[in-house]
């Protein structure tokens, strides 16, 4: 029998998923048109775009830039669903999608007003979503606006990413949700704060089936300084605190999933998600600690298509490896990844082939080693003046300079 080439289950709860690939919650999961598509290409679920209740308070048509070179998606304007909107998307994603799982992600406030939490929880439940997303990590709500106006004392209701840091809000909504569905929960937590571990780890004890790690982080985004009044975005006004997401923020999105797993340990599932943009990503996403994956940006400028060629490779890649399962790569990385303090660097120094180098002078420059000197043949390096650091060896354009081992 053929295999089916999307088939790597992974369970959210008491939930399958055909595979870990998750369309996370984003401008791709906003039209029944859109989650067709997903099916149609293979994914495990799709995570429909926010629903904020009541009508968001901060809501405007979608800018964005993606900034090609940086690797960086940039937004603050983006529209989010209201409540008629988000349930009659998951009533109709129902109907048309069999094999992708639909997810509803929303948010309410903070505070002890949890209303608003559980009329969305039983409302979508209600629809036929089959897994809740509480959004505790948009940084374009409230967190926005009290970092752009830190000095003043208004009291502004916390939502997102200024409610994702505290723990106690992010238990009182997953306990009062619990009581009202049996949907599992994941809980989407902000790393802004530097909590996401221990926020993380009070969701678990609080109910939740799974936590996601968001990743993207609140920033701002280049300026024309002969200009800097003209924001980079079209059709925009002013310059704003942006939303950082795309293979830019990998390495944090990695730390963030690490981090969680080694505080929660190995029975809670991570959803992790931020710049997965390849396979490889995807891999060293669950080596880190990852059971699914979430991907938004990459779905924004490549659409959904490009499964199919990364579900080829990733299976291809166990195959080689003799992984039979997505659990088999997940956490490869927790006990490899060492603490500073127990870190082996072993002697060597740097050597110029004078071959190959074109006397382009880029590694005579580095400002924190003295032992390199240009010669009449070629640059030269002093081993006994060498640190071994490898700056020249990744400057060089020519690929003149190697490494050479001391292992004793
Ligand atoms: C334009 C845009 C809109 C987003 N909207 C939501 C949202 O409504 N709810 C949510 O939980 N996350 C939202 N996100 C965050 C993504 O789901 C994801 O966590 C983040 O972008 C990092 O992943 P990526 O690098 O694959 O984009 C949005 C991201 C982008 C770029
Ligand atoms: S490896 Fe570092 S210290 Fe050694 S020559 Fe190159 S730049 Fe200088
Ligand atoms: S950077 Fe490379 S090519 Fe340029 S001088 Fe140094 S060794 Fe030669």
């Amino acid at each position: 029998m053929k295999e089916d080439l999307f088939h790597l289950p992974v369970k959210i709860g008491d939930v399958e998923l055909r595979n870990p690939f998750i369309v996370a919650s984003g401008p791709t999961a906003k039209r029944v048109d859109q989650l067709e598509m997903a099916e149609k290409s293979g994914w495990g679920a799709a995570s429909i775009k926010q629903t904020f209740n009541p009508l968001p308070y901060i809501n405007y048509q979608p800018r964005y830039r993606w900034l090609k070179k940086e690797k960086l998606h940039v937004f603050t304007a983006e529209y989010r669903l209201d409540m008629e909107q988000g349930l009659r998307l998951v009533e109709e994603a129902r109907k048309k999608c069999k094999d992708l799982v639909i997810i509803a992600n929303y948010s309410y406030v903070a505070g002890q007003d949890i209303e608003g939490w559980l009329e969305a929880a039983r409302r979508f439940d209600a629809a036929g979503a089959q897994i809740l997303e509480l959004n505790f990590c948009c940084p374009n709500m409230s967190f926005n606006v009290d970092i752009s106006e830190r000095a003043k004392k208004d009291v502004r209701p916390s939502s997102g990413a200024s409610m994702g840091q505290d723990e106690d809000a992010v238990r009182w909504v997953i306990e009062n949700t619990r009581k009202v569905t049996k949907l599992p929960l994941i809980a989407k937590i902000t790393p802004e704060g530097g909590r996401i571990s221990e926020v993380s780890k009070v969701a678990f004890e609080a109910g939740a089936a799974a936590v996601c790690s968001v990743a993207n982080r609140l920033g701002i985004p280049t300026i024309d300084v002969w200009n800097y009044k003209k924001p980079i975005y079209n059709l925009q006004g002013q310059n704003t605190m942006a939303c950082l997401s795309g293979p830019w923020i990998k390495p944090l999105a990695l730390r963030d999933v690490f981090e969680i797993r080694k505080l929660v340990g190995p029975g809670a599932h991570i959803n992790g998600t931020g710049g997965v943009a390849s396979m490889e990503d995807a891999v060293q996403m669950m080596m880190c600690g990852a059971d699914s994956i979430g991907i938004c940006t990459e779905t924004m400028v490549s659409g959904f298509g490009f499964l199919e060629k990364w579900m080829k490779s990733l299976k291809d890649y166990m195959k080689k490896m003799g992984f039979k399962s997505a659990r088999d790569i997940r956490d490869l990385l927790l006990s490899e990844i060492k603490p500073a303090s127990e870190l082996t660097v072993w002697a060597g120094y740097a050597q110029v082939d004078p071959k190959k180098c074109s006397k382009c002078g880029l590694c005579v420059e580095i400002g924190h080693c003295n032992a390199i000197v240009m010669t009449n043949e070629s640059a030269s390096i002093d081993s006994k003046l060498c640190q071994g650091c490898s700056t020249c060896i990744d400057i060089c354009p020519k690929k003149a300079i190697t490494m050479t081992e001391q292992k004793t």
